[in-house]
């Protein structure tokens, strides 16, 4: 049988694994995650629907933010807020090779997401709310760019079965205490996922 020169091989194996870190955050990493945090089923329990416009507060590399995008679609959109430049950047070069045009990228303050639109659908924070720095300031502002009524969605892991040493997620009770003294009235909360409880608020003004 025929032997493959080793530098060659060597450089095969190279590029397979510079293929493998770029997709990772599309693919790898968030296969796993959609089997103990199922997106659509998270869109579907708090009423994401097509044509929303939806700010994502704190999207990281965007692991809701494009399946929120596909969901709303052509007539709706998805502001994704950040604090970290390099996230957007990430989101930002992924929904150009996908081809997504339904995502705009926000830098926001630490304390105010800077939304560019005053009439959101609705906001979703997830695993957001536990780093903020100043996170009743944060919520206070927040507020502003919904509609009235529009629900804001905060799914945070459940402290008592996820437990760190040290401490890393917010109680339940923490969690419900901060955002009450932000003015917010919880509305329901959703149970159904294994590691994490989905908060939904409704600002009332
Ligand atoms: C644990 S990550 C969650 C990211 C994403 N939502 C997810 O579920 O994959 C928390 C994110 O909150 C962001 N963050 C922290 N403080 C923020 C702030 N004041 N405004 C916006 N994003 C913030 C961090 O940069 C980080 O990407």
């Amino acid at each position: 049988m025929a032997r493959m020169p080793v530098r060659f091989s060597a450089t095969l194996v190279g590029l397979a694994a510079c293929l493998t870190a770029a997709i990772a955050p599309s693919f790898g990493l968030d296969a796993d995650r959609e089997s103990w945090q199922p997106p659509e089923q998270i869109m579907d329990a708090v009423g994401v629907c097509a044509g929303m416009k939806i700010g994502e507060a704190g999207a990281g590399e965007g692991y809701l933010t494009f399946h929120l995008a596909k969901r709303v679609g052509e007539q709706g959109i998805v502001f994704a807020n950040e604090i970290s430049e390099g996230d957007l950047e990430t989101i930002r070069r992924r929904a150009g090779r996908e081809g997504v045009s339904n995502i705009v990228p926000v830098l926001g303050d630490i304390d105010d997401p800077l939304f560019p639109e005053k009439n959101l659908d609705m906001v979703i924070m997830v695993y957001v709310l536990h780093h903020l720095d100043q996170p009743i300031e944060f919520l206070e502002n927040l507020e502003a760019y919904l509609k009235p009524g529009a629900p804001v969605v905060i799914v945070e892991k459940n402290h008592d079965t996820e437990r760190t040493h040290p401490p890393h997620f917010m109680t339940r009770k923490q969690i419900l205490d901060a955002v009450e003294e932000a003015g917010y009235k919880l509305e329901r909360t959703e149970d159904f996922l294994p590691r994490d409880t989905i908060y939904i608020y409704l600002v009332d003004r």
